[in-house]
């Protein structure tokens, strides 16, 4: 893979690939502060729920160093203080992946014991470093479980972009299909284009292609008939956060995607981290969906494509109940129904 989604650099410069640019300018943005990590979680320079949550990570880093620098913290109280003040901001970028909450949770806790701040400074910037590193290696885990639904020959739906580019690298869905596709199996993927970010037109097939697998995009209203057409042997999509019951929370679209599935007796997979499930949620009604600036809807590349003055409406996720999902492959094994069983089993509970 000749691009990458994000690094920390030794300089600790946090440097990402413009994803509102891909595929036609090929960029890498350089930022310095933890607002500038902020705003490209909220602009979508960088998207998917893995992807988001490696970002705040690395803006709590940033954070974290900015306030040596600051006359007024000299105290461990006044440091845990202003970087709580930094991690509820962090947070708030994004309300649907539960990766970011997950990731600053995580992060938070480094804060709660040591004396000396450069030392915790220290302690959290390694500890980003890992959850970037641990990212991909989950992601080749999700891969090797995973491969093993896909067989040689098979053609594979996939609807947003669950690929290196939503992740710290290899991806969730796009991870399963690149193992599959390491194993020799012949397989083919068909991307619905997904309005109205076209994540899977700008930036699925594009990574695909950078690897050589085979990709074909679809308007997002046609995997109904290819599916009808047996032209679709099975569905993978992502996840932006997960109920304990198995409800699944993606970009918007999937829904309509797995009840296709179903109807043409096609399984439908979801491939996603431990740290996408949320235990503390029932089930999918709880999960807060984003709505985003009716703009996006409204136009494309900057052009008007509705009357003036015509209104839209801006999901930017839905949920898929459980009872659509063949299976939730996640790096620690294959989970199936009944769900509210194997995630509480997964989470040792
Ligand atoms: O709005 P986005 O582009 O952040 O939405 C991304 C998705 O819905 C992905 O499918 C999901 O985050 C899984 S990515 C591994």
């Amino acid at each position: 893979m000749a691009f990458y989604t994000l690094r920390l650099r030794d300089d600790d410069v946090v440097e990402m690939l413009d994803q509102r640019k891909l595929p036609l300018e090929i960029i890498y943005v350089e930022l310095k502060t933890y607002k500038e990590v902020y705003d490209a979680i909220k602009d979508m320079i960088v998207r998917g729920a893995p992807a988001i949550g490696v970002s705040a990570a690395f803006g709590l880093y940033l954070g974290a160093k900015s306030l040596l620098d600051l006359p007024e913290v000299n105290t461990c109280e006044t440091f845990k203080n202003k970087f709580l003040d930094i991690a509820g901001f962090m947070f708030s970028a994004r309300p649907t992946a539960v990766n970011l909450g997950w990731a600053v949770d995580r992060i938070k806790g480094l804060v709660e014991t040591g004396t000396d701040l450069k030392e915790i400074v220290g302690r959290i910037r390694a500890e980003v470093l890992k959850v970037y590193d641990e990212d991909i290696e989950i992601n080749k885990n999700m891969g090797r479980y995973g491969a093993a639904l896909l067989k040689d020959g098979f053609n594979v739906l996939t609807h947003c972009n669950a690929g290196a580019l939503a992740t710290a690298g290899y991806g969730t869905a796009l991870g399963v299909i690149r193992a599959a596709v390491s194993q020799n199996k012949k397989i083919s993927v068909i991307s619905d284009e997904t309005r109205p970010f076209l994540q899977g037109a700008r930036l699925t097939a594009w990574e695909l292609m950078e690897d050589g697998i085979p990709v074909t995009l679809i308007a997002d209203n046609s995997a109904g008939l290819l599916m009808r057409k047996g032209k679709i042997d099975a569905v993978i999509v992502g996840a932006d956060r997960i109920a304990s019951n198995g409800d699944v929370a993606n970009k918007i679209g999937t829904y309509q995607v797995a009840v296709l599935a179903k109807e043409n007796n096609i399984p439908f997979y979801v491939a996603a981290p431990l740290s996408t499930i949320d235990i503390n949620l029932e089930s999918g009604d709880e999960i807060p969906i984003e709505e985003r600036d009716m703009e996006e809807v409204l136009t494309v590349f900057g052009k008007r494509i509705a009357p003036e003055n015509a209104k839209a409406l801006n999901y930017a996720f839905d949920v898929t109940p459980n009872r659509f999902i063949s299976a939730i492959i996640t790096e620690k094994g294959i989970l199936y129904q009944d769900y509210k069983k194997s995630i509480a089993d997964a989470f040792g509970k």
